[in-house]
């Protein structure tokens, strides 16, 4: 090929990759000068989520944005089930990938207080909303941490509602030694005469409270609010809206924590019966995990039924090896 032609081959290429940075430098700026910081953290993620979650994390260490700053999209889901009980469907994810998803349960006490349901650092907009329920926080009377082995909230809803009271389980005062805590723990009955005004718990029996491997998630204290009819129970029952292998479970566990004694399995039958009998008043079932909890369809009874008979041949089990 002459020389001549290959110079304007040449130059023609150099045109286009000119003419191509040229664009994508207008598309930025275009981004960046008509939508402020979000669009242009979206746009460099491709999608709101990044930007939002860095916004939440910045603001927990340094108080709320500015209104210029991020205004992050509320993820959380806040739902009200019914008169004085809110549950905040909130964001986990296991390694920081797999979304599955955690709950924290607001209940306005016939004092007029608020009590938490367990433990969960809102988002900015989340919290805007707490704040604003809760007379900026000051009425929230206490924290109830239900579950022994959800413990990755606590230090933090503690910074966040430092006046409020703390109750947990052992683990919890074990592995936060350093807070507040009050004396009476959320798995013992004195629990129930502190709130028989506005709450009914309900501890599974017959298995083990806090088990020594973290992944036998099964026990835990389930919350029942008589006023809206809700269920707040963390991984006692799992729910998952999918065909064959999902509804309405007990944790997979369960032969884990029985205990391996004569008499656990009546006991645990025993509190299955106590608990079939709360159901009967349940309305709305609020589970720790997967962000869609159950539909409120007047089915709730039936599923917990079919939920015990999937259990029966591991309880039979059980009684067969050690005892009645
Ligand atoms: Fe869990």
């Amino acid at each position: 090929m002459p020389y001549a032609a290959r110079g304007k081959r040449c130059a023609a290429r150099i045109s286009r990759a000119l003419g191509a940075w040229a664009f994508l430098v207008r598309l930025r700026f275009h981004a960046s000068s008509t939508c402020h910081a979000k669009p242009l953290a979206n746009a460099r993620f491709g999608t709101n989520r990044p930007a939002r979650d860095f916004a939440a994390r910045r603001e927990f260490v340094s108080g709320p944005p500015d209104r210029d700053e991020v205004e992050p999209v509320m993820a959380d889901e806040w739902v009200e089930t019914g008169p004085g009980f809110w549950n905040i469907r909130g964001s986990l994810k296991i390694a920081g990938l797999f979304e599955v998803g955690t709950q924290m349960s607001v209940v306005r006490l016939s004092s007029g207080r608020f009590a938490l349901l367990d433990s969960y650092t809102p988002e900015p907009a989340t919290r805007r909303r707490l704040l604003e329920l809760t007379d900026g926080g000051d009425a929230i009377e206490c924290i109830l941490n239900l579950h022994p082995f959800h413990t990755l909230h606590v230090t933090k809803l503690v910074e966040l509602f430092p006046s409020a009271k703390l109750y947990g389980t052992d683990r919890h005062t074990t592995l936060f030694p350093h807070l507040p805590w009050e004396e009476t723990r959320t798995d013992r009955a004195a629990l129930t005469e502190l709130f028989r005004d506005d709450l009914k718990f309900s501890v599974p029996q017959g298995v083990d409270f806090i088990p020594e491997k973290p992944r036998r998630h099964f026990a835990s204290v389930l919350a029942f609010h008589p006023a809206s009819g809700t269920l707040h129970v963390d991984d006692t029952l799992t729910w998952m809206q999918v065909p064959l292998v999902g509804g309405l479970r007990f944790h997979p566990s369960l032969p884990d924590v029985l205990q391996q004694r004569p008499g656990a399995v009546r006991e645990f039958r025993g509190w299955l019966h106590e608990l079939r009998a709360l159901f009967a008043d349940v309305k709305t079932l609020c589970p720790a995990h997967m962000k869609t909890p159950p539909p409120n369809d007047g089915q709730l009874q039936r599923r917990l039924d079919a939920a015990i008979d999937r259990i029966g041949k591991v309880l039979d089990r059980h009684e067969r090896n050690y005892g009645s």
